[in-house]
């Protein structure tokens, strides 16, 4: 299926408390509510491409434990293809997410567990799906050995490269050579460039810094600011669209990810393709939780048709 989406990347359980405030160092304090769910940026954007329409593969290792199972349903759920999830024998990972129910700032650790002892053995074991995508996408969840591994492979087969580089983590010089696009935040694109992205002329700056490194399209998501795009032919930006009010922002860079994903799957041209991932992205912050804030086709669709007029500046 040459619209097939291959994702390589993580999945744990995201622990999410909700707090009235983050607890200081050495307090403990009471919270409002804690909710358990499926999380992992991999998984995360496997699932926002699967139900924005995309035919979706996920390359991942899971535990053999009632976490691994959380995403075992999710994907069957989902329709997301598991032929190339492994078995491992360290326990499934986990995210403790705290979030501020007030600022709605929040602070994560992430622990991968099983996901992160996948070896490059496996990835090279998914070859001919690989080969079978029009895109692979892959994240800083897991070592950096196998993402290299995922995206070369990829590169030598011909098959387009999403990276999304997060969390931030110092990439070696040649890792940007083989990212047809490359999807940092604000802050990462900081991280990775050395360029505080607060206005557009930042987040050009930040853009220009990876294609001088090698990338063919960088794309910097600004939170309410929607994102910057540019290549060698094109720059733009393109305004967040309003899907209501923000519940939860966290997972919202797997949402737009994964919409962008299938919109340029379906071979929209990039702008188009950028606010499909704004869409998808829009949706996902009004409602709680990573994957499970995942957007439908046709709540995107409805979104853009309503946003029809309003596109970039
Ligand atoms: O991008 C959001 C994800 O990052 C969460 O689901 C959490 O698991 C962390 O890995
Ligand atoms: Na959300």
């Amino acid at each position: 299926n040459h619209n097939r989406i291959t994702v390589l990347g993580s999945f744990v359980a995201d622990l999410a408390f909700r707090v009235d405030r983050l607890p200081a160092r050495g307090e403990t304090i009471l919270g409002p509510s804690f909710v358990l769910g499926p999380g992992g940026k991999g998984s995360n954007q496997a699932v926002a491409a699967a139900r924005s329409g995309g035919h979706v593969s996920f390359i991942t290792k899971l535990g053999r434990d009632p976490f691994g199972d959380i995403a075992r349903k999710l994907y069957a759920d989902e329709g997301i293809d598991t032929g190339h999830v492994y078995e491992a024998t360290v326990p499934t990972g986990a995210a403790a997410i705290l979030i501020d129910a007030a600022s709605g700032d929040n602070a994560i650790i992430v622990v991968p567990g099983a996901c992160f002892t996948i070896t490059t053995d496996e990835v090279d074991a998914a070859r001919e799906l690989i080969a079978g995508s029009s895109v692979l996408m892959a994240q800083l969840e897991l070592p950096l050995e196998i993402v290299e591994h995922g995206l070369a492979l990829a590169r030598s087969l011909g098959v387009a490269t999403i990276l999304n580089p997060a969390p931030a983590a110092a990439l070696p010089e040649h890792l940007y050579q083989l990212a047809d696009y490359i999807t940092p935040n604000e802050s990462e694109a900081e991280a990775l460039t050395g360029v505080a992205v607060v206005t557009l002329a930042d987040a050009e700056r930040a853009a220009d810094v990876f294609l001088a490194r090698g990338v063919k399209n960088a794309i910097i998501t600004l939170g309410a600011q929607g994102a910057f795009v540019k290549n060698a032919t094109m720059s733009a930006h393109v305004v967040a669209l309003d899907a209501g009010a923000v519940v939860e922002t966290t997972g919202a860079g797997d949402a737009f990810n994964g919409g962008l994903a299938v919109a340029l799957t379906e071979g929209l041209p990039l702008e188009a393709a950028v606010r499909f991932g704004c869409a998808t992205a829009a949706i996902s912050v009004t409602r709680p939780g990573t994957a499970p804030s995942m957007p439908h086709r046709a709540e995107i669709d409805c979104l853009l048709a309503s946003h029809a007029g309003t596109t970039t500046q």
